[in-house]
């Protein structure tokens, strides 16, 4: 639905007053209405790395999800203030992994010996705590964009990867892009005790996935790929990471949001695709390249529910406040977290 101009009106208002005091990040999940706004946008990589790359502007709104926003805090000064437009707007993945939970499973692997071969690699979509977490045990962050790099650099460290909280982005990398195999890979349950595996299981594995995932992408299976290749035959099937390992398998091209971006502005016209992530990217996608066919890969997945949370009255209410002297919904990493969580971070963006 079209945008209420006098809400666009007044955004357009406060951000011109704002100036340059004020640097608006929109992740590719964001509603159109949002996206409008932003300075720059991006996948969690380059959005990472363009808050870094920022240190004159004193407000950084994050028009994204909470992990998002706490790690652009931990990478900008302790004067920039980091702001989320709706402090509702978290990630059921990144929940999936809590510190108690985590520290508990690293006993788990000391206890069978192995704690001490096995390097943490934690998925940006996880808590500053995680971070921290990762940070103090020598591991890195990786992102969808660089989870290959990631874990290469994880097994020149150690002989096991732990690696959080995306069971699915783990595998998929693991299996599709290292060359290991399924049965390399075990699946940690924080729900069971020992993680519902045995200490020889655990021996044996190269990679110890967390039992977590995404609910957006992890709707999408092998039957919608079946059912598009049969709709439009010729249709280049293009996933995200996040997807499960039958659907990543079965399509033609994996990649974060900025790649499928990519993908399709140097894609032929008139090709056709067929694009496995969340809806509001693939609308703007679509939109954006009318000399090709672009569809979503399946029609009952929707929106990620809390990426949409930031919606335009939200991002008005923050920047006029914003004008008005008063920082709202301010994220703020608290110093011994973020000093680890940083030391993870800084070894992503060192990555080759
Ligand atoms: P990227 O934008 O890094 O591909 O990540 C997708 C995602 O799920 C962010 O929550
Ligand atoms: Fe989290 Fe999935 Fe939404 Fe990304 S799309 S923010 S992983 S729930």
């Amino acid at each position: 639905s079209p945008s209420d101009p006098n809400l666009v009106a007044r955004a357009r208002a406060a951000k011109e007053k704002l100036g340059d005091r004020v640097f608006i990040l929109g992740h590719h999940y964001q509603r159109d209405e949002v996206i409008e706004f932003a300075d720059v946008t991006g996948d969690s990589f380059k959005l990472a790395r363009e808050a870094a790359a920022r240190p004159d502007a004193p407000y950084i709104v994050f028009c994204g999800v909470h992990f998002m926003a706490e790690s652009a805090d931990i990478l900008t000064s302790d004067e920039q203030q980091v702001i989320l437009p709706d402090l509702a707007a978290g990630c059921s993945m990144a929940d999936m992994a809590t510190s108690e939970q985590v520290e508990e499973c690293w006993d788990v692997l000391a206890e069978a010996g192995i704690a001490d071969v096995t390097v943490p690699v934690s998925y940006m979509n996880s808590s500053a705590d995680i971070k921290a977490f990762t940070g103090r045990n020598g591991g890195t962050i990786c992102t969808s964009s660089n989870a290959r790099r990631a874990l290469d650099w994880a097994f020149e460290q150690g002989e096991k990867v732990l690696f959080l909280p995306d069971q699915h982005l783990g595998r998929n990398t693991a299996v599709l892009e290292l060359g290991l195999s399924l049965d390399d890979c075990v699946l940690y349950n924080p729900h069971k005790p020992n993680g519902g595996l045995t200490v020889e299981q655990l021996r044996a594995a190269k990679m110890i996935l967390w039992r977590g995932h995404c609910s957006v992408h992890g709707r999408f299976d092998v039957s919608s790929v079946e059912e598009v290749r049969e709709r439009i035959p010729g249709v280049n099937v293009l996933v995200h990471p996040e997807c499960r390992h039958e659907v990543v398998t079965a399509a033609d091209h994996v990649g974060s949001t900025e790649y499928i971006i990519n993908t399709l502005d140097a894609a032929e016209p008139g090709s056709a695709w067929a694009i496995g992530t969340e809806l509001n990217l693939v609308r703007r996608v679509a939109a954006a390249h009318p000399d090709k066919q672009v569809v979503f890969l399946d029609k009952t997945v929707c929106f990620c529910s809390t990426m949409n949370r930031i919606d335009l009255p939200h991002l008005v209410w923050t920047l006029e406040s914003l004008v008005e002297g008063t920082v709202v919904n301010r994220i703020r990493v608290d110093a011994e977290t973020e000093k680890f969580a940083k030391v993870a971070l800084d070894r992503m963006l060192a990555l080759p």
